[in-house]
């Protein structure tokens, strides 16, 4: 469950295509999710998948007929159209985009198409010479320019056996789509976001590294409520098991040395920047050209330093930039934090406790504080990372409203 879905109302515009299937898994994760999927089916989509299937997905009735439901309150057009939160059409066929972008209004989902004031995004699907057509890339611009929102489609083998974009876009990227739309806050809108993720890997030798536990779900969770909040967002992520928004840039490095080049080239553009990467502090001071050999002997290596990226960003930060550190820690969290925040002179510090099964490395939830020069710690105790960054988004928010800019 997600606190961006919880009980949001989605209708899910299934429309005529063969991806129609699909939209069984994109039903299921959203309500898996907690929102309240209302399936609407047109008639061509029935002719691929049954409302049954959705019906038993979201325990909802799968509204098929702009008539039938008259009696039902529950599915009148433009009572639905009123309360949704969202519309997702997934998969969007060229008919849907036609009959949108001209105003037509033949069936339950077109018709509550036109009544609704919720965000509308498409999931289109087609054959690719359908999409790349001049009247679909002319509806498409003219929904644009209305203000509804599109993703994808994906490139590849489409089912007609051609080559080229028209695939539906993966569920994961769509939900991604859906859950940037939900949310009503959009104070980051025009700014700037920077953040440093995941490990960084230091080579031994062509084939071992030194490394930590961090999976980038942390920076992951950032770069989303910084998407959902309106900020434009790039990403310089060390290797991680988690993929980034597809909606942020990801500029992708793997040492300490390749995260503080890209941090560098990009930071002064950024409004705000957070070091969320768990960065070796040294690396091998001569990594091997070969791979090591076994022979029986210790294996001694020199390490030297890594430079200390969040430090070389608050040495050239801008008065208006807001700077946000991490520290994680087995003990004296509260301390090393404090030290941390002072030394690498950050705006604000998120200190996450390091141990147990909730532990920050890896992990869904963290222990967290947020600390800023001069206040007594917050303690926000067992929280998902989820929630954890809307907190350190309303803090930075905050820092920039008394900034005045
Ligand atoms: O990726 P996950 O599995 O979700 O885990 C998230 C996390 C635990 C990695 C994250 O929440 C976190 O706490 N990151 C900081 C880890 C840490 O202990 O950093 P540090 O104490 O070594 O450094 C303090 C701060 O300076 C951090 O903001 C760090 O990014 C930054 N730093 C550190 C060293 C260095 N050479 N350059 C830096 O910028």
């Amino acid at each position: 469950m997600s606190i961006a879905f919880a009980d949001k109302q989605i209708v899910l515009g299934v429309t005529g295509s063969i991806a129609a299937y699909k939209a069984c898994e994109i039903a299921s994760r959203l309500t898996e999710e907690g929102a309240v999927v209302i399936p609407a089916l047109t008639r061509a989509a029935r002719e691929f998948v049954a409302p049954l299937s959705f019906e038993a997905i979201t325990g909802r009735p799968a509204i098929t007929d702009i008539f039938a439901p008259i009696a039902n309150p529950e599915i009148e057009h433009i009572a639905v159209a009123r309360r949704a939160h969202l519309f997702l059409i997934a998969p969007a066929s060229a008919n849907i985009l036609a009959k949108a972008a001209c105003g037509i209004a033949d069936d339950w989902l077109s018709t509550t198409l036109l009544a609704t004031h919720a965000p509308v995004l498409f999931a289109p699907a087609m054959n690719a010479a359908m999409y790349a057509h001049p009247a679909t890339q002319a509806n498409i611009a003219t929904l644009l320019a209305r203000g509804a929102h599109f993703v994808g489609p994906g490139e590849g083998r489409l089912a007609c056996g051609e080559t080229g974009p028209g695939r539906l876009i993966e569920t994961p990227v769509i939900l991604e789509a859906a859950c940037i739309l939900l949310s009503g806050k959009k104070d980051l809108a025009g700014r700037r976001v920077l953040i440093t993720s995941g490990a960084t890997h230091e080579p031994i030798d062509p084939v071992r590294f030194i490394g930590n536990r961090s999976s980038g779900k942390m920076g992951r969770a950032l770069a989303l409520e910084a998407l959902r909040r309106g900020a434009e967002v790039t990403v310089v992520s060390g290797p991680a098991r988690v993929p980034l928004p597809h909606a942020a840039k990801v500029l992708s490095v793997r040492t300490a040395q390749e995260m503080i080049e890209a941090t560098l080239a990009h930071v002064d553009a950024a409004d705000i920047f957070i070091a969320a990467a768990a960065v070796a502090d040294y690396r091998v001071e001569h990594p091997a050209d070969e791979k090591h050999k076994r022979n029986g002997d210790a294996l001694n290596l020199t390490l030297c330093p890594n430079p200390d990226i969040a430090a070389a960003v608050s040495a050239r930060k801008r008065p208006e930039q807001v700077t946000v550190g991490f520290a994680a820690e087995t003990h004296d969290l509260l301390a090393y934090a404090q030290r941390k925040l002072e030394k690498k002179k950050l705006d604000l510090i998120v200190a996450n406790q390091v141990g147990g099964e909730n532990c920050a490395f890896g992990a869904d939830t963290a222990w967290a504080w947020l600390i800023t020069p001069g206040a007594p710690p917050e303690q926000l105790h067992l929280i998902t990372k989820e929630e954890l960054t809307e907190r350190v988004f309303d803090k930075i928010a905050s820092i920039l409203r008394t900034r005045n800019t």
